[in-house]
This record gives structure tokens, C-alpha cells and sequence, in this order.
């Protein structure tokens, strides 16, 4: 039986640290509203001219290439998220896989917000457990920060989100013991317009752009905060106990829990339904702020480069975004 295994984690942050303090210039708010409602302490935005999405993608690329031990050349597989690609298409994923040199091999790109990453990783998982391929390189890239209203209006969401930049290369193993144990993927349509952009958008007549979009808040990030926080904290411990239950386990054999960072009251309200001790959860929303497709790989590997993730330890991540989407992974290590 074939499985798959992640052999090489990388990250990438812009080196442009914005504090709450920096966003005050910008909007009404305040580091300590930000820090009591959120975590967050400080983000990272994009230098224009220097990083992009696909950009930052290929710098974690070959930092988790590096890792596994491998060249680009051996990857015959891509499977990128982003909801804030260069271009309104093609995807980054394509931009990157020319970056990269690897112009010919496949490129799979999808969206599904803040559980990309997750569901990026399934997708690899399934390629690799039917023989298909043997390394896939997985992504999760965003730059929100040349999406958001950042004036009054824009200030509940702008304040939240961040860019960064993650991947994983997932190979075939043998080896029932170290591998993906399972991944689950939901999703609720009924609720797409709690957090979502309308525009640019095909639902309309007339061309896909338009001032008046622009004029009515077409672009903006429209949140409807308390339903997403709501929804959150349910949907995050069912999905977790999904795949414990899935793979005959319970929430103390988790070593390592990588949510998505949404908000740290979340992944507190989280982690005291699984009764975990803090230091069983990776949390660096303090730093990145939300970065959506990024942040579980980039939580991942930072736990990683910390030595939190050892050899047989059980390691589950889960993410709830935009969709509603939410999904978990479990990995014995
Ligand atoms: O990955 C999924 C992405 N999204 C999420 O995970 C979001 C989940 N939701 C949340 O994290 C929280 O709902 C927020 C952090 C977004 C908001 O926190 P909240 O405790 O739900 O605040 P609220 O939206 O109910 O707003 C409370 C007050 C309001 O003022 P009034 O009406 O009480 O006078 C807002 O206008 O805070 C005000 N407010 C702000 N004040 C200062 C909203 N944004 C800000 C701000 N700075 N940035």
C-alpha cells in the first residue's frame, strides 16, 4: 500500500513588518483593540516590485525542497491555494511552476480560502496513494494586503489578514507507520456570502470591471465577523474530532495541533475543548496575522524549525475559512 508522507517544509515572510501601532496611521484602531480581539501584534505586508504570490511561493518552494533533499526537477506535481493570485488568471500556481523551471508538469490551482492549504494537501494525498504521482510540491500563498480597505470602513477585516507564503512536499512512502493517517473535507454554500469579494465577478452583465464596482465596495473583503467566529469554534473541534475518531484516537495523543490562525481566541477556545496544554498548539497569528492559504504551513514549519514535530509524533491541523470551508489533516510524523 502506497502513502504519502511530507518530507520538506518551507516558508516565506515578506521582510516588511506593519505593527497595529503603523495601522493607526491608516484607520481608527488601536494595538490593544487588535491584540484583545485578535492576538495579533504585528504582520508582514508585501514590497511591491520585490515580492509577489507566486515569488514568495518559489522561495518557500525551494526552501522545502531543499529540505527533502531534492531538486525542482523531481517534483511532477503542483497543487497551489490562493485566493489572491497575481493575475485573475491563470492561477500563481503556473507563475511559480515557470519560476521554478519545471514548465511542462501539472499544475492543479484552487481557492478554498483559509482551508486551502488542507484541502491542497488531500488533493496531493489522493494523487500519490493511487500511484499517479510520487512528489508533489503543495502550496499556500497570499498577499491580502493589496486587497484590503485599509480606511475606516475596511478596518474590522484589514486589521485581521496578512502575506506570507508556505509549502510541503509530499512523497510516496511504503511506510504504514510514518504518513498522512486521513484528511477530511466539508463545506457550506449557504453561508458564501459571510465572507467573501464579490467583484471582479462573471454574475453580472456588462464587463467584469467597472468603476462602479470599485465605488460600491465590490472589491472589499465583506465579513461578517460574529458568524464566521460562531461557526468557527464548532466547526474546528468537529472536524478535529473527525479525525481522531476516524483513525481510533483521542485528542491526548495529539503532539502538535496547527489551526488555521484566524484569531487566538479561537485557537484558545479550541484548545481548552481538547483539553490540550498550551504548548501542544502552534500559534504565531501574533506575528503573520491571518494569511490565509499560508498560515498552517506556516505555522507548521516554524513548529518544525522549533523541533515541535518529531518522528512518531501525531500532528493535526485544521482550518475553517470563507465557503464556509472547513477540513483537518492528522499526520503521524
Ligand atoms: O479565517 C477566517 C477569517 N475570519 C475570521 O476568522 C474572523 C472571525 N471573527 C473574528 O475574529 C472577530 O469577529 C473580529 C476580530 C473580526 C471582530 O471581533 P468582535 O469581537 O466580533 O468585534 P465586532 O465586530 O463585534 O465589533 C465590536 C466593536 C464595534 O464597535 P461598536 O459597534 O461596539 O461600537 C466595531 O465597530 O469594535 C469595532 N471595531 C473596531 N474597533 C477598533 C471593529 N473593527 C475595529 C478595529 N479597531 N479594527
Amino acid at each position: 500500500m502506497t502513502y504519502s508522507k511530507i518530507t520538506g517544509l518551507g516558508f516565506y515572510v515578506p521582510e516588511n513588518v506593519v505593527t497595529n501601532q503603523d495601522l493607526t496611521q491608516f484607520m481608527d484602531t488601536s494595538d490593544e483593540w487588535i491584540r484583545e480581539r485578535t492576538g495579533i501584534r504585528e504582520r508582514r505586508y508585501f514590497t511591491y516590485g520585490k515580492d509577489t504570490n507566486a515569488g514568495m511561493a518559489a522561495a518557500a518552494s525551494r526552501m522545502a525542497l531543499e529540505r527533502a533533499g531534492l531538486q525542482a526537477r523531481d517534483v511532477e506535481l503542483i497543487v497551489y491555494a490562493t485566493i489572491t493570485p497575481d493575475y485573475f488568471f491563470p492561477g500563481s500556481g503556473f507563475l511559480m511552476q515557470r519560476e521554478l523551471g519545471l514548465e511542462g508538469i501539472g499544475v492543479i490551482d484552487i481557492r478554498d480560502q483559509c482551508s486551502g492549504f488542507v484541502y491542497a494537501l488531500s488533493i496531493a494525498d489522493q494523487f500519490i496513494k493511487t500511484g499517479m504521482y510520487k512528489t508533489i510540491l503543495v502550496v499556500g500563498s497570499e498577499i491580502q494586503s493589496s486587497w484590503i480597505n485599509k480606511s475606516n470602513e475596511g478596518r474590522g477585516v484589514a486589521v485581521i489578514f496578512g502575506d506570507g507564503a508556505g509549502a510541503a512536499v509530499l512523497q510516496a512512502t511504503e511506510d504504514p507507520e510514518h504518513r498522512i493517517l486521513s484528511t477530511h473535507l466539508h463545506a457550506d454554500g449557504r453561508y458564501a456570502e459571510d465572507l467573501y469579494v464579490r467583484d471582479p465577478g462573471s454574475s453580472r452583465p456588462g464587463r467584469s470591471a467597472t468603476k462602479e464596482m470599485v465605488d460600491e465596495g465590490g472589491f472589499d473583503v465583506i465579513m461578517n465577523g460574529n458568524a464566521v467566529f460562531k461557526h468557527a469554534v464548532v466547526r474546528f473541534s468537529e472536524v478535529i474530532g473527525e479525525a481522531l475518531e476516524a483513525n481510533g484516537l483521542r485528542p491526548e495523543d495529539i503532539a502538535l495541533l496547527v489551526p488555521h490562525q484566524a484569531n487566538i481566541r479561537i485557537s484558545e477556545y479550541v484548545r481548552q475543548q481538547l483539553n490540550l496544554p498550551e504548548d501542544r498548539v502552534a500559534n504565531n497569528i501574533q506575528k503573520y496575522g491571518n494569511t490565509t492559504a499560508a498560515s498552517i504551513p506556516i505555522a507548521l514549519t516554524e513548529a518544525w524549525e522549533q523541533g515541535r514535530v518529531k518522528p512518531g509524533d501525531l500532528v493535526c491541523m485544521a482550518a475553517f475559512g470563507s465557503g464556509f470551508t472547513w477540513a483537518s489533516a492528522l499526520i503521524r510524523w
